[in-house]
């Protein structure tokens, strides 16, 4: 086979077969294939599109790239949760201790930020010691003994992902639907989970602005998933507000104690239960309605937060700042945004919210990068607030003074205010079974 006519294959809106998809990925993961071929291909996909059979192909092939995981060792159902990406996500550090605290195990593999949203391995790495490279057979003694274990993703899982991701990256490609899918079901068959809920982000913070391609993202993974035995769901879920209030990493962390203390916003809350619900009626828990009372009452009578601390100590982490929130250190500067005018917050466009705490260190602009743990956004209005000229919009806080004025104007320029309150749009859109 050659690069070449699988390119002009493609870029002429031609279906390619299981043995080409196959072939290129074998080959690009061997470094048979250069980067300028492979980003050629992957821009024919971008304005060309897969099939339904051509993605499942490359998906598999993503996943077949290096080794798949064997949780056998772990006892009992194996669940996992995965976002398409979002700005103040923290949803996992809640609900993946949820549902171990309520006996299925989580084996989690999570990833860093990716351009303007975060990452969850970022986040559970500001908690001091706290180690997100722990060896295979360590991590799965922890998932047998604690009932959860969150790691980085292991670099022989999926490599071909981990390539094709740098190279989309940086050639405009990573919104392109097959190319999503195959990243992220790629990975997720690769470890050996049983049950996957996925949480597909729609709006201005996501990868896919509107719901008509979220809901098929979403009903594209859960198909794959189930071809390759799984049981998957995936909740649409709205993405064109921030989640909670905090955007950036020790920020995140302390919110998402607060909810595991039933203290947390009213959004991350609902959207938490309903997360963990439906990963426990997949796991055979119990009916929605028996699930959801089984995750708010781990919740109030304190076992998940007690869980996070647990696989905090048990991954090398000061499991005292889980029950002490209030140790984590403040950003040494912090700078408040105020209103420039009346009115209500209409609508914000969320991804630069996202890029506004990146600017101000929570995230990464080269690969080099290195995170401040304390930097990020809290926000002190979010939509459908009413505000008034001078009123705090957000307190925007960084171990350097020099992002606050770039930061600043990004999120003034991505906070709409007008004159009457925006309709209720509801949290979570839909559900794809
Ligand atoms: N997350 C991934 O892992 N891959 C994508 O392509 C998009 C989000």
């Amino acid at each position: 086979m050659r690069m070449y006519d699988i390119i002009q294959k493609k870029r002429d809106g031609g279906a390619l077969s299981e043995a080409e998809i196959k072939w290129f990925i074998a080959e690009y993961s061997a470094g048979n294939i250069p980067d300028y071929q492979m980003a050629a291909l992957c821009m024919a996909i971008y304005f060309r599109g897969m099939n339904l059979e051509e993605t499942t192909a490359l998906t598999f092939a993503v996943r077949d790239s290096g080794e798949c995981l064997n949780f056998s060792e772990i006892k009992g159902l194996r669940v996992d949760k995965h976002s398409t990406g979002g700005v103040g996500d923290k949803t996992s550090l809640v609900v993946a201790p949820i549902v171990a605290s309520l006996g299925v195990k989580v084996a989690k593999m999570s990833g860093r930020g990716l351009g303007h949203t975060g990452g969850t391995i970022d986040k559970l790495e500001a908690i001091p010691g706290f180690r997100t490279d722990i060896p295979v057979d360590e991590f799965k003694q922890i998932v047998n003994e604690v009932g959860i274990a969150i790691v980085g993703q292991n670099a022989t899982l999926a490599p071909a992902d981990k390539l094709l991701y740098a190279l989309r990256d940086v050639t405009a490609t990573v919104d392109s639907l097959p190319l999503i899918v195959s990243s992220i079901m790629g990975k997720k068959l690769a470890a050996d989970d049983d049950c996957i809920v996925l949480d597909v982000k729609t709006g201005s913070g996501s990868f896919m602005k509107t719901p008509e391609k979220s809901r098929e993202l979403a009903e594209w993974m859960v198909e794959i998933g189930k071809r390759a035995g799984k049981r998957v769901r995936a909740l649409i879920t709205d993405m064109d507000r921030p989640l909670g209030y905090a955007i950036g990493n020790s920020l995140e962390v302390v919110e998402a104690i607060h909810t595991l203390q039933g203290n947390g916003p009213a959004d991350l809350t609902e959207l938490c239960i309903a997360l963990s619900a439906h990963i426990l009626v997949l796991a055979e828990k119990g009916t929605y309605a028996e699930c959801e009372e089984m995750a708010k009452k781990a919740i109030s009578d304190g076992t998940a937060l007690n869980t996070f601390a647990s696989m905090v100590k048990a991954q090398g982490g000061n499991s005292e700042w889980i029950l002490n929130p209030e140790k984590f250190p403040k950003a040494k500067y912090s700078h408040t945004v105020t209103a420039k005018e009346e009115g209500y917050i209409v609508g914000v466009d969320t991804e630069n919210y996202g890029v506004a705490s990146l600017l101000l260190g929570a995230g990464r602009n080269t690969k080099e990068d290195v995170i401040d743990p304390t930097a990020g956004i809290y926000l002190c209005a979010k939509t459908g607030d009413k505000v008034c000229v001078g009123d705090p919009i957000a307190i925007l806080y960084s171990g350097s003074e020099k992002g606050f004025a770039a930061a600043e104007e990004r999120l003034i320029s991505a906070t709409r205010i007008g004159k009457d309150a925006p309709k209720e749009e509801p949290l979570i859109l839909d559900v794809v079974e």
